[in-house]
C-alpha cells in the first residue's frame, strides 16, 4: 500500500512536470512566467540589476495585454527552448529566428521583427561576405549566425561564445577579425565604438519570433491576439521608436 502511494505520487509528479501550463491554468494563476536571456542588448540586458530592453518591454506589455501580472526568468541563450520544453516558464521572448530546426523543436507566434545578421569588424577589416574567406569569426553559439558564418565558403575559423556580447569584445580586443551579430544591437555597437567598428554585410535574414511549448495551441493563440493588438494600438511602435529610432516590426 506504501508503495503503491509512493508511485501514484511519483506518476502524479511526472504527468505534472510532463505538461505545459494551457492558456486556462496561466489565466487561472494570474501570473506568466517569460524566459529570456539578459544579455542581448538592446533587446534583452541587465542594467545594474534591472531587467529591460525592447523584448523585456514588449513581453511585459504584452502579459499586460493579457491582463496578467509577469514573472522574468533569465536563463543563459542556450537553455531557453530545452528550459521551455521541461515547463520551466510559459514563453521565451529572446531573439529566435524562426527556423525549420527550431520548429521542430517548438511552436512560434507570429514574428515580432524582422532583421539579419550582419558582418562587423574593425574599419579597413573585412566588409563582404567574400571577404570573410580565410578570417577568424565570432559569433555567439546557439545562434543562428554561427549556423550561417558556417555555410560561407573558405570562411576561416568560427570562434564562439557563450554571450553575444563576449562575441563583440573579442572583436574590440582584436582577438578575432569579425563579429556577425544581429543588425540592430549592430547598429548600435558600431556607434558607440564610433568611428573603430563598420558594419558591412549582411548574411542573412530572418524573422524573430517567440516561442512556447510545442503543441501549446490555447498560449500561441493568446500571444498572437495579444501582439496583434499591441502592433496595431501604437505600444509597439513607441517602443520600437525608443529603443531603435525606427518601427522595425516585419513589413
Ligand atoms: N537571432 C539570432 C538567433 O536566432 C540570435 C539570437 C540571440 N538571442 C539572445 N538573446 N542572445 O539565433
Amino acid at each position: 500500500m506504501k508503495n503503491a502511494t509512493a508511485l501514484l505520487t511519483a506518476l502524479a509528479l511526472l504527468a505534472s512536470t510532463a505538461q505545459a501550463r494551457t492558456w486556462d491554468a496561466i489565466k487561472q494563476s494570474g501570473t506568466i512566467k517569460i524566459a529570456t536571456e539578459g544579455a542581448f542588448p538592446p533587446f534583452n540586458f541587465f542594467v545594474g540589476k534591472k531587467l529591460t530592453g525592447f523584448e523585456v518591454d514588449l513581453g511585459t506589455a504584452i502579459g499586460k495585454q493579457l491582463g496578467l501580472k509577469v514573472e522574468w526568468i533569465t536563463q543563459p541563450f542556450d537553455n531557453l527552448l530545452i528550459g521551455l520544453n521541461q515547463d520551466r516558464y510559459d514563453f521565451v521572448i529572446a531573439s529566435h529566428g524562426i527556423t525549420p530546426e527550431r520548429l521542430k523543436a517548438v511552436d512560434f507566434a507570429s514574428p515580432h521583427y524582422c532583421t539579419g545578421g550582419a558582418v562587423v569588424s574593425k574599419v579597413g577589416g573585412p566588409k563582404t561576405v567574400a571577404d570573410l574567406k580565410g578570417k577568424t569569426v565570432a559569433v555567439q553559439v546557439g545562434t543562428t549566425y554561427l549556423e550561417n558564418v558556417q555555410k560561407v565558403a573558405g570562411v576561416g575559423k568560427v570562434s564562439t561564445f557563450p554571450k553575444d556580447t563576449d562575441a563583440q569584445a573579442a572583436l574590440m580586443a582584436g582577438r578575432v577579425d569579425v563579429w556577425v551579430g544581429d543588425k540592430f544591437s549592430a547598429l548600435e555597437v558600431v556607434k558607440a565604438q564610433k568611428p573603430k567598428l563598420q558594419l558591412g554585410d549582411l548574411l542573412f535574414q530572418e524573422k524573430i519570433g517567440m516561442a512556447v511549448k510545442k503543441g501549446n495551441s490555447s498560449l500561441l493563440k493568446e500571444l498572437n491576439s495579444s501582439l496583434a493588438t499591441v502592433l496595431s494600438n501604437g505600444v509597439y511602435a513607441k517602443l520600437s521608436g525608443q529603443y531603435f529610432g525606427q518601427d522595425i516590426r516585419c513589413k
